[in-house]
């Protein structure tokens, strides 16, 4: 690492406060108008830094990383998810990659309740209508936008970790009976705090839930984990809502399913091929659909901007930067 400051390269605008101070430290290049970085900006990014800080659109995959100058050393991802990276590949090349996590953990559960409660409630129908129809609500009827209780129903998490356990720990107060799959059963205090049932079959999981909620990470192992196959073990009835990645959903297949009302109802934040939306999802009253939200808030995004920073400080100051991703996490 150079002994003057090392040079950072930025790719999308980041809150204020996080761009000041990464200029005060570091020889920072800001992409102040905001733009995604297409493939050839990207290389050529990579080429003159010493630090490259992506984001979930940036898409650092072997070509980037082959067009690396030998002065990049750290991709200090601005995001927990690191599936825009090619981590292996990077880390052939001796380049060390760090993300965010723990700090978006609430906020995204919070998302994935507001969906789990939003879906079989239809609030984002009933408030549509009001915004644009209200000339279609003739007043209170015994019949009318009725959908689904939520109270004592069964809700599998696919994927036990910091978000997926802050989602359970938000659903019990719900009064949901809190199910999940995990590579690994979670450590029984965290089972019993929760009081959660471990499902070590995902196919029999999905069979028995009234909600799935999918919070693992996107990786080659969970990339359409929710198959057509297993999403047709889904009960009609159930719901799905997604603030994971969208990769894990063969979104084809659940479209096809909704269109074909094989499904009760979806709330996805996340999409296989963002910013495009199966249209099929885009045109049915049974979806709910966020523009990838779940850790946008200022107070996420700042203390995403502080990882960063205390990543590439740690890191060019000689020592192990605190949120390292490991060849294990992949
Ligand atoms: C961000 C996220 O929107 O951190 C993640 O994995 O999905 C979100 O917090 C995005 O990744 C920022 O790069």
């Amino acid at each position: 690492m150079p002994a003057n400051k090392p040079r950072v390269v930025v790719t999308r605008k980041l809150p204020d406060i996080a761009e000041t101070r990464m200029r005060e430290l570091f020889d920072t290049v800001l992409n102040d108008d905001d733009h995604p970085m297409d493939a050839a900006e990207l290389i050529a990014a990579a080429g003159r830094c010493d630090v490259l800080v992506p984001t979930v659109t940036d898409h650092i995959d072997r070509h980037v990383i082959a067009a690396a100058g030998a002065e990049l050393r750290l991709i200090a991802n601005f995001g927990n998810g690191t599936d825009n990276i090619d981590v292996e590949a990077a880390l052939a090349r001796g380049i060390t990659v760090t993300n965010t996590p723990g700090v978006l953990t609430e906020d995204t559960a919070d998302m994935t309740m507001a969906l789990i409660l939003a879906v079989p409630r239809r609030v984002a129908e009933g408030a549509r209508l009001m915004r644009d129809h209200p000339e279609d609500w003739k007043g209170w009827s015994p019949t009318w936008m009725v959908g689904r209780r939520i109270f004592g129903k069964r809700l599998g998490i696919v994927g036990m970790g910091r978000i997926g356990q802050a989602v359970a720990r938000r659903a019990r107060a719900f009064g949901l009976q809190i199910h999940y799959h995990n590579r690994r059963r979670v450590p029984a205090p965290i089972e019993q705090e929760l009081e959660a049932t471990y499902w070590d079959s995902l196919d029999q999981m999905l069979a028995r839930m009234n909600i799935i909620s999918v919070n693992c990470p996107h990786t080659p192992a969970t990339y359409h984990l929710l198959s057509a196959r297993r999403l047709a073990l889904l009960r009609p009835d159930a719901y799905i809502v997604n603030t994971a990645r969208g990769e894990i959903i063969d979104e084809g297949a659940l479209a096809a399913m909704i269109e074909a009302g094989e499904l009760a109802g979806a709330g996805l934040d996340v999409f296989e091929h963002e910013p495009a939306v199966d249209p099929r999802l885009l045109k049915s009253d049974r979806v709910l659909l966020l523009p990838h939200m779940g850790s946008a808030t200022i107070e996420s995004r700042v203390d995403m901007g502080e990882k960063v920073i205390i990543n590439i400080k740690a890191f060019t100051d000689g020592h192990t930067p605190p949120d390292r991703v490991l060849p294990s996490d992949l």
